[in-house]
């Protein structure tokens, strides 16, 4: 059985940590400031092991995930250089933190691979980007990786090249939808539900539009018409939304994230 590694267990690491426990078939090692965000992976009798230091979990893994924040990367990376070896992998999280950038700093000891999370991973449901650009990545490991992330939700491959794109939509994502959803709880306050009873109702009937969309072949603006009877409600509010000019806002919303991503990017690479 491999053993995978993380270092930094926050919310994407401790949450790709958690989806490997629930899936099983991985030893699994983390390391992070704070021992009790380890000590808190449990799934029945499954638990994440302890590492004293990133360079004992580096020694004792396989595949060693990165899930510090960007600028804490040159540093993680001098750390666990000693550690490593052409057979162990070093999977990156880190947003706008690019492959050369990972491979230059680990002395190009061992295969490296960039993955873009989202935060539902902490729910078990991840839509993943993997990067394999990296040409000393063999194609076993490949078959491997895309199997582990597709396991915790969806996973596509793409080039590095789209990764800032795929980034401000899928990984910044997730923010707009909240904030979309806090509107809609301010109405449902307006109209006299508890925001408790709201929330779970907006979430599912989110979760619910989700589902539908990725079931049916239509696409998001025919499955609006069917919510838009004429002369009815939903229309109305429709039309509000139209004025003022929501959709064209919401794209001007991820290119500005792009805009951000691509600026960062440059700094660091
Ligand atoms: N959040 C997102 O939606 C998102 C989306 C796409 C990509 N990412 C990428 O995912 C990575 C992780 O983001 P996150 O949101 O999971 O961050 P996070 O919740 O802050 O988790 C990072 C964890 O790493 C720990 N850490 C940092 N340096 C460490 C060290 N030297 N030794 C041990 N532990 C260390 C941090 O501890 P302290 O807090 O004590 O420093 C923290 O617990 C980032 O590189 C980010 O670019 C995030």
């Amino acid at each position: 059985m491999k053993t995978v590694g993380c270092i930094g267990c926050g919310n994407m690491g401790g949450g790709v940590l958690r989806g490997l426990l629930q899936n099983g078939g991985y030893v699994l090692l983390g390391h992070d400031h704070s021992r009790e965000k380890v000590e808190a992976l449990r799934h029945g009798a499954q638990s994440v092991e302890w590492a004293d230091s990133p360079l004992d979990l580096a020694r004792r893994s396989d595949l060693l995930i990165l899930g510090v924040k960007p600028h804490q990367m040159p540093a993680m990376l001098e750390i666990i250089r000693p550690a490593l070896g052409p057979e162990k992998t070093v999977i990156s999280l880190a947003a706008a933190f690019s492959l050369e950038k990972i491979r230059e700093g680990i002395g190009r000891a061992c295969p490296c691979v960039r993955v873009m999370p989202s935060l539902p991973v902490m729910a078990g449901r991840g839509v993943f980007a993997l990067c394999f650009d990296d040409p000393s990545l063999s194609s076993e490991a490949r078959r491997e990786l895309a199997d582990m992330f597709q396991s915790m939700g969806r996973a596509v491959v793409l080039p590095e090249q789209q990764f800032s794109a795929f980034s401000s939509l899928v990984g910044c994502g997730p923010a707009f939808v909240f904030l979309f959803m806090e509107g809609l709880l301010n109405a449902a306050v307006t109209m006299g539900f508890k925001a408790s009873a709201a929330k779970e109702l907006i979430a599912a009937m989110v979760e619910g539009s989700a589902c539908l969309a990725l079931q049916e072949k239509e696409s998001f603006a025919d499955l609006r018409v069917r919510v838009c009877s004429p002369a009815g409600t939903t229309i109305c509010g429709v039309n509000h939304l139209q004025r003022c000019a929501m959709p064209g806002n919401v794209a001007d919303a991820v290119l500005e994230s792009l805009r951000r991503d691509l600026e960062m990017s440059g700094r660091q690479s």
